[in-house]
């Protein structure tokens, strides 16, 4: 189709677009026709917008003043793990009766390109070499799979905790397929509920979109803060409703200690009447790369590591721990009455942030052009932002060693969150798990290994230790299996029982 016959031309003219067919004429027929679809579904007036407010917005002396408007969260609202001891038995049993009443679904943010982890397929499907080898999404199944299980112990009812699962134009069909081919990891197909975000071309810093090649544009997922329009562009809010989803557990894919659809988490902000809430971990490192959830000019908010700058980073209150220390690990609670004001009403108001970035493009001469400094811009919202209309927000802190992390890089000499340091987490937890069940490991002279590993003689490493999220959602159930036993590593415990595999010659 002739751009200049079809509309096409004048419309990108009249929004400042008109370079995207620059290249018109050299494309063969089906790029051209590929090109003019991809033009046609796109709001250029939207666009150019979203690039003016995001630009504004982004402006180095509002993040300045931003510092001085910032508050730490005040204990009445925060929950602790630690801290409320003796309220956690409480706000687990309210949360697994929210679950046996199937009022709880997991959302699953999957729709980031990895481009940190260097993989082409979504992060989900790797494997950080467990023993067992599972991914991250058969980890987070499994975990779903057992709650549902725990739920149904302990109530006596059929239950199901729906597990919607967002996805980009990048990850989507692969990810479909991966579950089929697994058959759903055991999880009915039905409660697999798979939508999609959208996308956002990359802007130079004139607000011109970028060719990554002659007749494509350059497109990013937008953001995971873009969960909001997809809820509702997609239908996913009435299937909520539909199937009586009153809670919702909204977590990030790379976590391998994700304790999905956490009942303690739900109960907490249930038994609180919260609308919104958000699970921390304590920020001990001001440079660590999370985001810190605090109070901006009285609402609720996340500050990104990217938007706070080290000053602020490295305040510290009375007790000498960093002031704004509640880091956000990107689990989040909302209700479901909420969720659905903010796919209706506030979505609207949320603003992209801007992420410079290194951005290939095509020159006006036609050559690919790979940038070693940033020369443009991607938008994104973030899902945090919607903290901001909470009505009633609470903040639920927990250890970092139970329950965050995250797997980001891939593997270097002491990288920080890649898949060794995520395998350790794991099993390192496995291993307390064990032993707080009453059972022990031993070295193959038959010595008892120490609990806590000791650098000086090279046993520094954690002990190879996985056991089944079908066996054990947080470490529970695990007396009868290991109490009073000694086992070599490495240990594997599931389904089909407990496995020591070097002893067997695995
Ligand atoms: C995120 C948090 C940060 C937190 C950190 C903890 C956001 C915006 N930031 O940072 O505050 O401290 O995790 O690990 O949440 N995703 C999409 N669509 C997108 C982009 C991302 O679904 O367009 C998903 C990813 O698949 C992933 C999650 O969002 O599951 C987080 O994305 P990532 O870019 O890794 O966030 P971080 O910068 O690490």
């Amino acid at each position: 189709m002739d751009p200049s016959t079809s509309g096409l031309a004048q419309k990108l003219a009249e929004a400042g677009q008109s370079h995207l067919l620059q290249f018109w004429g050299e494309l063969s027929p089906e790029a051209q026709t590929d090109l003019s679809l991809a033009l046609q579904g796109m709001d250029f007036q939207e666009i150019n917008g979203f690039f003016k407010s995001a630009m504004e917005t982004s402006s180095s002396s509002k993040h300045e003043k931003m510092d001085a408007r910032m508050e730490p969260v005040p204990r009445e609202v925060l929950g602790s793990v630690t801290r409320d001891r003796e309220s956690l038995g409480d706000w687990e049993l309210t949360g697994l009766q929210c679950i046996s009443q199937s009022k709880v679904g997991a959302l699953l943010l999957a729709g980031g390109q990895g481009t940190r982890l260097g993989v082409s397929y979504p992060k989900g499907m790797y494997d950080v070499g467990l023993p067992s080898h599972k991914t991250l999404f058969q980890i987070q199944a499994e975990r779903i799979l057992k709650l549902q299980q725990l739920a149904e112990q302990k109530h006596g009812t059929k239950c199901c905790i729906p597990w919607y699962i967002m996805t980009s134009g990048r990850t989507m069909e692969s990810t479909k397929d991966f579950f089929a081919r697994h058959n759903y990891f055991g999880l009915e197909e039905n409660n697999v509920i798979f939508f999609q975000q959208g996308m956002l071309p990359a802007m130079d810093y004139n607000g011109k979109i970028i060719l990554e090649s002659k007749g494509k544009l350059s497109m990013a997922p937008d953001g995971n803060g873009g969960l909001y329009r997809a809820l509702g562009n997609d239908g996913i809010t009435e299937d909520m409703e539909r199937r009586g989803i009153e809670f919702i557990h909204v977590y990030c894919v790379d976590n391998i200690l994700v304790k999905v659809a956490d009942p303690a988490f739900v109960g907490f902000c249930v038994q609180k009447g919260a609308d919104c809430g958000a699970k921390v971990v304590e920020k001990t490192n001001p440079t660590e790369a999370v985001g810190v959830v605090c109070k901006v000019d009285g609402l609720y908010q996340v500050v990104e590591y990217s938007e706070i700058t080290l000053a602020t980073a490295e305040k510290r209150s009375a007790d000498g721990r960093l002031m704004f220390n509640a880091g956000n690990v990107a689990n989040h609670f909302f209700s479901f009455s909420f969720l659905k004001d903010v796919v209706q009403k506030y979505e609207p108001k949320l603003q992209h942030h801007v992420a410079q970035k290194k951005i290939p493009f095509v020159d006006t001469r036609g050559q690919l052009i790979k940038p070693d400094k940033p020369n443009g811009i991607k938008m994104e919202k973030f899902v945090f932002d919607i903290f901001q209309f909470s009505k009633t927000f609470v903040v639920y802190e927990v250890l970092r060693e139970d329950e965050f992390s995250p797997l980001k890089n891939a593997d270097t000499q002491d990288g920080k969150d890649t898949p060794t340091t995520a395998r350790h987490a794991l099993t390192s937890l496995h291993h307390r798990w064990v032993l707080n069940a009453g059972g022990h490991f031993i070295d193959e002279n038959g010595r008892r290994v120490p609990a806590i590993p000791s650098l000086k003689d090279g046993t520094d490493l954690p002990i190879k230790c996985e056991i089944s999220p079908l066996v054990s959602y947080g470490g529970e159930g695990l007396e009868e299996l290991v109490r009073g036993r000694e086992f070599h590593p490495t240990l594997m415990i599931d389904e089909q029982g407990v496995h020591e595999l070097v002893k067997n010659g695995v």
